[in-house]
């Protein structure tokens, strides 16, 4: 099966984008052919600072190979090195309605929240569309807010086979993360935008005081507590061993035990898991040139695969003569 997935580089990463996202990423990239890519394109429709672009991207490279993403099985590359995609997400355009742009949820909701109504932000699903049919991927992992964006790909691969009765484009499945929300500090979706989130590469007194400072309701210290309904539960299930999470969910349950306590928990879980990864990170900043190559090779591994679809929707809607792509 070859999966695809992309992430924005739309700011530092934090404990949502990996729990949410790419945990599961890198979990995939043992049984599968994977493409995973810094949707750095898609960023620039809310990152115009190009410093700030530019770390951001980075920052999400060295974030997913850090955290085990293992080059040598999966392809972890950046969007802009398959330039191939804009060109699709235009062919995309022309035979996509406008009324299903229109339906966009991503699009109302950021435009919602005062982000400026670009025709940028207006075609994301286009380019999304693009990145993900142009890899013939036959599996993307997203969260459920990206679901509707898989559905519309659906469409649009759909409409381009209809359009030029050729089956050239593949319809790819939705799968579902595992962690459908991943809760921030006030237990709203952990959102760089909602200011709730706890970075992934902080130092680690700041991730500390960040996990400390996570809302909780006023129940008192002795009474008995729902795990289910508790920010710092939902996270410490994320983040800890299975045993680690029953026993204290056992505790939650008997009272006796302050948030405090629970906090401190979640703390020290966070810090195994970001601790060693923080420690890889620093080696990978040290060496950039690997981090780059890493990069620009599976960039050119994608783009070949990218090529060779693109000779064929070329060829599909006449933008070539079928002599030459058969050549
Ligand atoms: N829109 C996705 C997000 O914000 C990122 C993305 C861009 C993506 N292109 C993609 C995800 C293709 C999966 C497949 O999370």
């Amino acid at each position: 099966m070859r999966v695809l997935s992309g992430i924005q580089s739309s700011g530092r990463l934090h404990l949502g984008n990996y729990l949410g996202a790419m945990k599961q990423h890198i979990e995939l990239q043992e049984e599968n052919e994977c493409f995973f890519f810094i949707a750095n394109y898609h960023s620039l429709t809310t990152v115009q600072v190009p410093e700030n672009l530019r770390a951001y991207t980075q920052d999400v490279a060295l974030g997913y190979l850090a955290m085990g993403l293992d080059p040598e099985k999966a392809f972890l590359f950046r969007q802009t090195d398959v330039p191939e995609v804009t060109e699709l997400a235009w062919i995309l355009s022309t035979v996509t309605g406008k009324g299903l742009l229109d339906r966009g949820t991503s699009y109302k909701d950021k435009t919602a929240r005062g982000i400026a109504a670009s025709m940028g932000l207006y075609s994301y699903p286009l380019l999304m569309a693009a990145d993900i049919l142009i890899y013939r991927s036959d599996i993307v992992p997203v969260g459920q807010d990206q679901v509707q964006h898989i559905e519309m790909t659906r469409d649009m691969a759909g409409y381009f086979n209809n359009t030029f009765g050729r089956e050239v484009l593949k319809l790819p499945e939705p799968r579902l993360n595992e962690a459908m929300i991943v809760p921030g500090l006030d237990g709203q979706k952990m959102s760089k935008s909602y200011g709730n989130a706890i970075d992934l590469f902080d130092d680690p007194n700041t991730t500390r005081k960040r996990i400390m400072s996570i809302k909780t309701d006023s129940t008192p210290v002795e009474d008995p507590k729902n795990p289910d309904a508790c920010n710092v539960f939902a996270l410490y299930r994320l983040v800890a061993r299975p045993d680690d999470v029953k026993a204290l969910e056992e505790r939650y349950r008997s009272g006796g035990m302050g948030y405090g306590e629970a906090k401190k928990m979640l703390a020290e879980a966070v810090e195994q898991v970001l601790g060693p990864a923080r420690e890889r990170r620093e080696k990978l900043v040290a060496d950039p040139d690997y981090v780059e190559d890493v990069l620009r090779t599976a960039g050119a591994n994608a783009r070949a695969v990218a090529r060779e679809v693109m000779a064929e929707v070329r060829d599909a809607c006449g933008l070539v003569a079928a002599k030459d792509t058969h050549s």
